[in-house]
């Protein structure tokens, strides 16, 4: 299988060689650099960032770090959020490419939803790289950039177990949470808690009350805090009125933070709650003892990679990548530069945050 789906990338890279260079004529300095490398471009080339809903703080700070990092390294950003869905996600990036920009950089609400898009990308010669959230089930991407998801997920698992052994001796009750099932990391995440959640489950170790262990079963539509709340309120009426909750399984902070609301409001004991993205008000509440732990995912360091990428196709260079397995994308395996996640609870957050002005204060 994985063989295949490796001669497949090979085949996509060469017929997307071969659309590149009967692709645009105006884009300057050619391709020696082979590999899947586009023709270079000129200094001030306009850049295309299209970011999802804005459903996590990570999302916000991409926007002006996008602007300014680009703006800095000599390009014309055109960043823009696409609040209205999915349909006005694929207008926005339908514009950008009519107005000529060189790379699209694209963060999707629904990463199988694009194809038209991309391949119009495609045939006019712009490298599209995917941004945190894979694009599926087309060919038109050549490059992805992330944190690893499926460590974000093992991490979450193990600091789930790890939260609850600080607490007593098991076997522990616990629920699972993923999140939108439109985003091709929400599996991803849910797989890499569960490769570790998953032995001690069977082991007796843990018990999900609610029987609820499929994915299908614990997502999260559209990552809406308001439908995590509106879950755990059932879970905690149909399972829990006599019954110890001991810990759940929280794909990001937003999440977590309405999972805690959910459970105060039902006059619980705070189980210990996993999260993802190190937002202000999550940090804030593991600092207070109520979220247990989350993940720093530096979206400076993923920005300031996205921008590398972009220099280094306008030199006409072959990108970095350091994974060219993991990511089957359902027609071929993108590409993936990975940066490590690293899990943060109470701990360890001053160490973790040391260099970030905003979170380093409220660790103190
Ligand atoms: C990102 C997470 C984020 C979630 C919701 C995911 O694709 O990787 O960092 O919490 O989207 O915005």
């Amino acid at each position: 299988m994985r063989n295949f789906a490796k001669s497949f990338a090979a085949i996509a890279a060469i017929s997307a060689l071969a659309l590149t260079s009967c692709g645009r004529e105006d884009t300057g300095t050619g391709t020696e650099g082979g590999g899947e490398a586009a023709a270079g471009f000129e200094e001030g080339a306009a850049i295309g960032v299209a970011l999802p809903q804005k459903t996590s703080e990570n999302w916000v700070l991409a926007e002006q770090l996008f602007n300014d990092g680009l703006t800095e390294a000599g390009y014309e950003p055109d960043v823009q959020f696409a609040n209205g869905g999915v349909s006005e996600q694929q207008n926005q990036i339908s514009s950008m490419i009519t107005n000529g920009v060189e790379v699209l950089i694209v963060g999707a609400i629904d990463g199988a939803q694009l194809g038209t898009q991309l391949q119009q990308a495609k045939d006019a010669g712009i490298t599209v790289i995917a941004y945190d959230r894979l694009l599926t089930n087309t060919e038109n991407v050549d490059y992805y950039v992330a944190y690893d998801n499926f460590q974000v997920g093992e991490l979450q698992g193990q600091a789930l177990l790890d939260g609850m052994a600080e607490r007593g001796e098991g076997p522990y009750n616990i629920e699972l949470f993923a999140g939108s099932p439109d985003d091709a990391n929400a599996q991803v995440f849910f797989d890499g808690a569960m490769s570790v959640l998953q032995p001690e489950i069977e082991a007796g170790n843990l018990n999900v009350v609610s029987g609820q262990t499929e994915f299908n079963q614990a997502v999260t539509q559209g990552w809406k805090a308001e439908n995590a709340q509106r879950r755990m309120d059932t879970l905690l009426t149909g399972n829990y009125t006599d019954t110890e909750l001991h810990g759940v399984l929280s794909p990001n902070d937003t999440l977590a933070r309405a999972i805690l609301t959910s459970v105060k409001a039902a006059g619980k004991d705070l189980p210990i709650v996993t999260g993802q993205d190190s937002e202000v008000e999550s940090v804030k509440s593991i600092m207070a003892g109520e979220q247990y732990s989350t993940i720093n995912k530096d979206t400076r360091d993923l920005v300031a990679h996205a921008i590398t990428m972009v220099e280094g196709l306008a030199a006409g260079e072959e990108l970095e990548v350091n994974d060219t397995e993991t990511y089957d994308n359902g027609v071929k395996v993108v590409p993936a530069y990975l940066l490590e996640p690293q899990i943060v609870t109470q701990e360890n957050a001053a160490e973790a945050y040391a260099d970030d002005p905003t979170l380093s204060e409220l660790t103190k």
